[in-house]
């Protein structure tokens, strides 16, 4: 049994970790542990101290060392006299905003709970089980549903909450979490993933200081500049030891991580909507349902957390026909002619991709209204017939002709001033009464919290994928949303909309993948920007920077394996002097770094050199060949390309027999020896015989010495090793 309760304790127990809380006389849900398995009770942990100013519940009565203020709760709430962080804040009829919960019941469900509207983990009835624990204010009536999804075998724990409005009057939610979790006891450092546009998830490792530190959007997606997903770990923890607990939030607009390293050096963590992007009017009778978080800890270091996330993001969020499946090959026309491109041009750069064995053709942003800049279009989802005059049909059955598959690109939730939609429907785009909207890249943002608004997207992307052989849809959004706003709202709950804005992307989203099961659905927001586990449940793959320099890649790429699987990275090689940078680094070295991710080409294959063009085969054989090893293998980081002068990763598969180690190394030192890299997740009994030379090595000598690096010449040097477990 997953989960168990015994005397008002409540034990969730995975594989290797035990979460614990209990209900105490006054019916208070404490934590007491999330950690490793310790096999008992571990109340003995909490400690009472008197603290002033840290006052006391009414029915503490006469003890001052009750306090909610010092002990570790499972789901803070406001104005009962707990001064840290809180998870939930409810404001009344009559402006206050206490909410005193109390335990009220808790029930066992076999399987994984779902989320109405929300993507969330999924499992099989016997791959999971739900724990439901429900609080009540006794003022007010409110109810607050805690739900814990417990997987045993991922090691993996997924937290939501419902808020249930049991009174007779409305009342406005300010901020309801779905995560927090106090952690009493150890000395935490906080990594977060930061970054912008074209450089995103860089890692930073903080310790914690007193008071609140946060990782936050505002911007309406996930965004660049901060990612949904959260490490605490112990001071000194690395790769492969000590211990971390890792958080990611399944969701895709205005997120808040906050960490409180409160008075007795005790950490808080509090994960979900930007409580400062929401509120939410709750009539009675009505719910509210908070995105889910999902939760992991480990004592073995960063390594093992992630390829839990990788386990749980790729077989548990993801879905649909392509979640298993190996990618397409493709080859996107952005970086190969952006918007200067007309039939014949993407005919002839199909072609010569074709000859070299790429699957796919993607038609990127360009080929719709009146778009031959970023300054108009957006939203007249039908051809531009100066650009393709005889129209999609023709154009994908030519690329269909020569054995290849078409993708089409869109950014539904948009709308450019200059287009036939916006003068047809104005209203629909997202501005405030009486105030000039904030543009970004030229254009406004669609209200999709309107069911016209979306039924209208529906309608136009469905005409699209219906009216020719479309196998794959790249979903954009190219800027930050501000001026929120929606015509539809009253005044007093226009602080919902950022919140209704995510449900109804989820909600289109959910119509269109429904509608076209076969069609692979790639994500992207200006490259990563949207680069979320919420996203993930829609498109199993996203595409990860609009930076596609292979240098700056293996920096963005380490910084985004932390929580989601190589599978899930949207990832090409594209053309020297790359775009965003003016550098040129070799072809093989550009092609190892895509092939950790989906795997495509961002260039006209025809501008090659025969020798390059040689290459680009051998390429896609090797990813063919490669690919099932990569997207269902375990990943490993081998090296911290922001602190060593090469980027060196390995991929296993599940019985260790194979082995692929790819990297590159930044640049050539004279007068040096080769570094040696150690290998991970090996067969200790085994020998492996490297591909390249035939040499046999034991996996002692590959993990405890390692094998030297290539020797180098020149800068951005490919490494590429294969090794086989020999069976004896
Ligand atoms: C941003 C994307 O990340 C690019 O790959 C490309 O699709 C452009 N938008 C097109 O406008």
């Amino acid at each position: 049994m997953a989960v168990r309760i015994e005397n008002e304790t409540f034990y969730l127990e995975t594989e290797n970790t035990l979460y614990q809380m209990k209900a105490d006389c006054r019916g208070v849900l404490k934590h007491l542990w999330y950690g490793a398995k310790t096999g008992q009770d571990m109340e003995y942990l909490l400690e009472y101290p008197d603290v002033a100013f840290s006052g006391n519940p009414y029915d503490a009565g006469r003890d001052r060392t009750y306090s909610l203020d010092t002990m570790p709760l499972e789901y803070a709430a406001e104005g009962v006299g707990d001064f840290r962080l809180s998870a939930v804040t409810v404001r009344y009829e009559d402006g206050t905003s206490a909410l005193d919960l109390r335990y009220e019941s808790s029930r066992i469900v076999p399987g994984k709970y779902s989320i109405p509207g929300l993507p969330a983990v999924y499992a099989d009835e016997d791959e999971a089980q739900t724990l439901e624990i429900c609080l009540k204010d006794a003022v007010s009536g409110i109810r607050v549903i805690l739900k814990y999804g417990v997987m045993p075998e991922c090691d993996i724990i997924t937290r939501s909450a419902v808020i249930e409005n049991n009174g007779g009057h409305p009342v406005v939610i300010d901020r309801a979490h779905s995560l927090c979790l106090d952690i009493p006891y150890g000395q935490w450092e906080w990594v977060h993933f930061h970054g912008r546009h074209l450089k995103e998830r860089t890692p930073e490792r903080r310790p914690l200081f007193h008071g609140v530190q946060q990782s936050a959007s505002g911007r309406g997606i996930s965004s660049h500049h901060q990612n949904p997903t959260v490490l605490l770990c112990e001071e000194g923890c690395t790769e492969t030891s000590g211990t971390c607990i890792g958080a990611a939030l399944v969701y895709s607009g205005c997120f808040q991580t906050q960490i409180e390293y409160d008075q007795l050096n005790q950490t808080r963590l509090v994960m979900g909507s930007n409580s400062e992007r929401f509120s939410w009017e709750l009539a009675p009778g009505e719910r509210f349902y908070t995105p889910e978080a999902v939760l992991s800890m480990t004592d073995a270091g960063f390594e093992t957390l992630s390829h839990r996330f990788h386990r749980v993001i790729r077989e548990h969020i993801c879905r649909g026909k392509y979640k298993r499946m190996e990618r397409p090959v493709l080859l996107n026309s952005w970086e190969a002619a952006y918007f200067d491109f007309d039939e014949e041009k993407l005919v002839e750069i199909a072609r010569g991709a074709a000859e070299l064995g790429v699957d796919m053709l993607v038609m990127d942003d360009g080929w719709f209204g009146h778009r031959d800049n970023d300054e108009a279009g957006l939203g007249d989802w039908y051809v531009n017939r100066f650009k393709l005059a005889s129209g999609l049909e023709s154009l994908v059955g030519r690329i269909n002709a020569m054995g290849m598959d078409f993708g089409i690109w869109f950014e539904p939730e948009m709308i450019s001033e200059d287009s036939d939609l916006f003068r047809a429907h104005s209203e629909w785009a997202i501005r405030i009464p009486g105030r000039d909207p904030v543009r970004g890249r030229y254009q406004l943002v669609l209200d999709i919290s309107r069911a016209d608004v979306r039924d209208y997207l529906f309608e136009a992307v469905s005409r699209i994928l219906n009216s020719a052989n479309i196998a794959y849809v790249k979903w954009d959004f190219n800027r930050s949303v501000s001026d929120w706003y929606s015509e539809l709202l009253p005044a007093d709950r226009q602080g919902e909309m950022p919140h209704r804005f995510v449900l109804g992307l989820y909600d289109l989203l959910e119509r269109l993948t429904q509608a076209f099961p076969d069609v692979l659905f790639e994500g992207c927001c200006g490259g990563g920007g949207r680069f979320d586990a919420g996203i993930l449940y829609y498109c199993p793959q996203i595409w990860c920077s609009d930076d596609t320099d292979a240098y700056e890649r293996t920096q963005i790429q380490y910084g985004t394996s932390f929580f989601y699987p190589v599978s899930s990275v949207g990832s090409h090689v594209s053309a020297v002097p790359n775009h965003q940078t003016g550098r040129s680094i070799p072809i093989r070295s550009r092609s190892v770094t895509a092939m950790a991710g989906s795997f495509g080409y961002e260039l006209d294959v025809n501008r090659l050199t025969e020798e390059e063009k040689e290459d680009v085969k051998a390429q896609i054989r090797a990813f063919k060949e490669y690919g099932p090893l990569i997207h269902n293998g375990k990943y490993y980081r081998l090296s911290n390309p922001f602190e060593e002068q090469y980027a060196v990763w390995e991929y296993v598969s599940a019985d260790a027999g194979q082995i692929l180690v790819q990297g590159m190394i930044f640049r050539t030192e004279p007068n040096s020896v080769r570094s040696l890299i150690r290998l991970r997740g090996l067969d200790p009994q085994k020998n492996y015989r490297l591909r390249e030379d035939g040499s046999i090595y034991s996996a002692g000598a590959l993990m405890n010495a390692g094998i030297p690096l290539p020797k180098a010449w020149g800068d951005y040097v490919p490494v590429e090793f294969y090794l086989e477990a020999i069976e004896e």
